[in-house]
């Protein structure tokens, strides 16, 4: 775990962080100064003379230690890696690459967010196909008895599924989910949101076709980065589906083109690359602090809020209190108001950042390593507040 003292230097490093507390991390982050003073000093640079063959080397360095770096920290190889805008586009050339036809059938579960649902909404229109929901989110051998039963009706395509629920911060047993629909021909996609940067996650250990992510949230990276995972051996199951003038090792006018060999393929025009020199900045410097440390200090501090939440309020926690089955997500739910009420609460009355959700209406605390127990104080403190209110 990290000590007190090396979180307190590492907030140093943001610049307004004591002037609000941020519960919102699986929203946007605040984002070290250091990682935005990057992003600015790559657009200088990059801007100064945008077509000098100097400068476009520098990028495209700084765009492969980016690459080696994602894939070291989650777990596969650097070609095996499309940089994206976000999660959604992740999910959105995954569905568009998939083959489907009249009659296949997509499984989701009940907890995505809409980012992964509405796409395969448009999908199943475009294409005349079903989308079916798992809802059995309490219980790893119920979903997946569940998963097993959709499997065996047949005309499955794709299993699209979070790895960490942004409704409860469940984890989601995606190993053994990729597996089952591994064993039935069909394609999973993990939409990785919420897990990268909050609990470790090793795509090739997980064993599914792809990985969706973005570096936004918990990773401390700018708004505009993402990236997609694709095993070398599930890229020819997937149709080119996004694709442009950066796509091609060669094409010629009478039709024929070669794709790149590697998920760079769907690099597929000009992007804001400066922005990945933000989010590897950021990895850096958490990679300095130890991301097992980081892991660690994540899960022991959602645990002990969980605990007295419990202590305190009684029953109100959804997420598990098992660590193994939950992260830094925290969600609660209140029989007083609404989500929306005692969020609006809670930034009124305390400078407190957290979220409301619906369908069931609840409060999510987002809470990362860089928060302290002052501010857990303060968030209890208020909560008591709020419900002794008539
Ligand atoms: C689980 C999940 N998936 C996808 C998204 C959408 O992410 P992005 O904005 O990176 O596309 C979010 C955003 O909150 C999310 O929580």
């Amino acid at each position: 775990m990290l000590k007190n003292s090396e979180i307190i230097q590492f907030r140093k490093q943001f610049i307004n962080i004591d002037k609000f507390i941020n519960y919102q991390w699986g929203g946007y982050s605040s984002k070290p100064l250091s990682v935005l003073d990057e992003v600015c000093s790559w657009q200088k640079y990059e801007g100064m003379l945008p077509s000098s063959k100097e400068i476009h080397t520098a990028v495209q360095e700084m765009k492969t230690a980016f690459r080696k770096k994602l894939a070291a920290f989650t777990g596969c190889r650097e070609g095996e890696l499309a940089l994206t805008d976000h999660t959604t586009n992740g999910i959105n050339l995954i569905g568009w690459g998939i083959r489907l036809n009249p009659g296949d059938r997509i499984i989701l579960t009940k907890h995505e967010h809409p980012a992964n649902i509405l796409p395969w909404y448009n999908l199943a229109r475009r294409f005349a196909c079903e989308v079916v929901f798992l809802d059995a989110l309490h219980s790893d051998s119920m979903l997946l008895d569940q998963l097993e039963t959709v499997l065996k009706s047949g005309h499955c395509k794709v299993l699209s599924v979070s790895h960490v629920s942004r409704q409860t911060g469940f984890r989601l047993p995606v190993r053994e989910l990729s597996a089952a629909a591994r064993s039935y021909g069909v394609f999973s996609l993990i939409d990785g949101a919420q897990s990268v940067g909050n609990i470790p996650v090793d795509v090739r250990e997980i064993g599914c076709d792809a990985y969706a992510l973005c570096g936004h949230k918990w990773m401390l990276g700018p708004q505009g980065t993402g990236a997609l995972y694709v095993r070398r051996d599930a890229m020819k199951k997937l149709f080119p589906s996004l694709i442009g003038s950066k796509s091609q090792v060669s094409y010629d006018l009478q039709g024929s083109v070669e794709w790149k060999p590697d998920m760079d393929r769907y690099e597929y025009g000009t992007s804001a690359v400066t922005l990945f020199a933000g989010w590897l900045k950021a990895m850096q410097l958490i990679e300095e602090l130890g991301w097992d440390r980081v892991f660690s200090t994540i899960a022991a501090k959602a645990h002990s809020f969980k605990q007295r939440l419990r202590e305190t309020f009684g029953n109100i926690v959804v997420t598990p209190m098992d660590q193994e089955k939950s992260s830094g997500i925290i969600t609660i739910r209140l029989n007083k108001g609404t989500g929306v009420e005692f969020s609006a609460y809670a930034w009124e009355h305390g400078s407190i950042q957290i979220s409301s959700l619906e369908q069931p209406d609840q409060v999510r605390i987002c809470s990362h390593f860089v928060n302290t127990e002052d501010e857990q104080e303060q968030f209890f403190a208020l909560l008591h507040t709020y419900l002794q209110r008539s």
